[in-house]
Formats: C-alpha cells, structure tokens, sequence
C-alpha cells in the first residue's frame, strides 16, 4: 500500500521536506487552483491575479484579494496541516516549502515554513517599500476600493506572487537549498504545473533525493517518484503519521 510505503521511505530517507500547494487546504473549505472546481475554472487569473492586471486596474484586483484574504482568514488548518506540524515536531519534517498565502501551516504549529508565493500577511507599497500589516489593509479596504501606503499615497500591493512577478529571492534560494539537500522531497496538494517551484522536485532528484507524491490528481512527476499516493492529504498525512507513531492527527 502506498501509505505503508510513503511511511517506510520517510523513516528510511527522512527527516523530508514537504513542498505543498493548494490541494493541502482544501479540506479547510478552501479551493484549489486547477481542479475541476477551482478557481480557475471560475476566474480567469489574468483578469485578477496577475501583475499585468494589478497595473491595469488595481480596484478590480483588490476587489477580488479583498474577499478571498477575508476566506483564507476564516479557514482554520486541517487535519493535513495539523499532521505535517506533528511530523515536523516528531523530526520526520525537516521543513514545509509551500505555494499556498493562507498561512495555515504556520498556525497549525509548523514553524520552518518558506513561503515561495509570499502570503496574505501584508502588503507593500510599490512606490516607496513601506509595508502594511493585513489589519490595516483591510479596515482601509471598508472605506474604500484600494489600500494605500501611509507613507506617500501610492496604491498597495499585497504581498503574494502573482502571475508576471519573478518569486522572492531569500525564500525561493531557501527552498532550492532545502530540496538539493534533503534524502526526500514529498510533495503534497500540488498539480505542480506552475514554475519555478513545480522544478524543486527535479532539483531534489538531481541532488539524490527521493520523491514522493501525494495528490488526488495524476501529476507530471509520478513518473519520476518513488512513492504516489493518491487520495486526500488529510487522511493520508495522518496515516502515515500514525504508522511513524508521530501523532496522526484526527
Ligand atoms: N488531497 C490531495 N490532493 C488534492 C486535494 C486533497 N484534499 N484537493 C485537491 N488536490 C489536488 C488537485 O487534484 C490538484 O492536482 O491538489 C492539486 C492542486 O493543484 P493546483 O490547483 O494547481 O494548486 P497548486 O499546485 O498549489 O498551484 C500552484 O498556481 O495559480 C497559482 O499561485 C497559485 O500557488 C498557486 C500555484
């Protein structure tokens, strides 16, 4: 069985790193990207998520990041998230490489997470650099269409990579760095259709890591793994937890 054999490989090639997407929070009610009900199959991400978009009409792009930061911070982490924490803990996670903004790693106790898509935490003024906590953003967002910086008036952007932007340098070396040196790359919730980050899996291989795949969905690099299980994270997370007697969370 593939979760008999993902708990087998991180026990022999662990401490791993886990490099997660959107599929992670899903059971938190939140929708992935490409799946069949995903956000794109809704929203065209050159209409609202992209740098392009941003330039073009920064009212419509933060109409559309106002209700989705209001979303991510209803959601609350899930058993998958809760389990990665508990692994981490238990010294099977060396560290949590993730695509997704929602902060959901982090409050679900993991604490070596690199976020390669920046988060909802903040945003940033384009002008002048002047950061802006994710309260403020969004009390300004209550009584009027965009944030501005309160040091010079220029519109805010908030702090995640969107599509035409080049990936935060200091996270994005940390993730590579993180993937050459790990015994095992184990990607969760991920299509792994988006670069750079959907390369951190070639760059582990390159470097005599393991892979293994967790996902629903087949993925361009199951060829490649040494391990898929496909189904939910949530459940598959907590099952091999609990075979590495790591706290299998419910
Ligand atoms: N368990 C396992 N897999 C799941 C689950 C689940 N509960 N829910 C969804 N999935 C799978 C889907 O089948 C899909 O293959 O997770 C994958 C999510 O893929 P995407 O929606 O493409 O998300 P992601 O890979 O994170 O996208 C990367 O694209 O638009 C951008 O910036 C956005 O960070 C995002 C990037």
């Amino acid at each position: 069985m593939a979760v008999d054999a993902l708990a087998a490989l991180i026990a022999d090639r662990g401490p791993c790193v886990a490099l997660t997407g959107a599929g992670m929070s899903t059971e938190s009610g939140i929708p992935d990207f490409r799946s069949a009900t995903g956000i794109w199959a809704e929203v065209d991400p050159y209409e609202v998520a992209s740098i392009d978009a941003f330039h073009r009409d920064p009212e419509r792009v933060w109409r559309w990041y106002a209700s989705r930061i209001h979303s991510l911070l209803d959601a609350e982490p899930n058993r998958g998230h809760r389990t990665l924490a508990a692994l981490e803990r238990a010294g099977h996670v060396q560290a949590v490489v993730t695509q997704n903004i929602d902060t959901l790693h982090t409050r679900a106790g993991s604490v070596e997470v690199v976020e390669v898509h920046g988060s909802i935490r903040r945003a940033t003024c384009l002008a002048c650099a002047t950061p802006e906590p994710v309260d403020g953003v969004l009390e300004q967002l209550e009584s009027g269409p965009v944030p501005r910086c309160r040091a010079c008036g220029a519109v805010l952007k908030p702090d995640v990579v969107m599509f035409g932007e080049l990936l935060p340098v200091g996270p994005f070396a940390r993730a590579e760095r993180l993937a050459r040196e790990t015994g095992l790359l184990l990607v969760v919730g991920s299509s792994l259709q988006v670069w750079p980050a959907a390369g951190l899996p070639e760059t582990a291989i390159a470097h005599g890591g393991a892979l293994a795949i967790v996902n629903d969905e087949e993925t361009p690099f199951d060829w490649q793994a040494d391990v898929v299980a496909r189904g939910p994270a949530g459940e598959t997370l907590s099952a091999v937890a609990a075979l590495l007697d790591a706290g299998g969370s419910s």
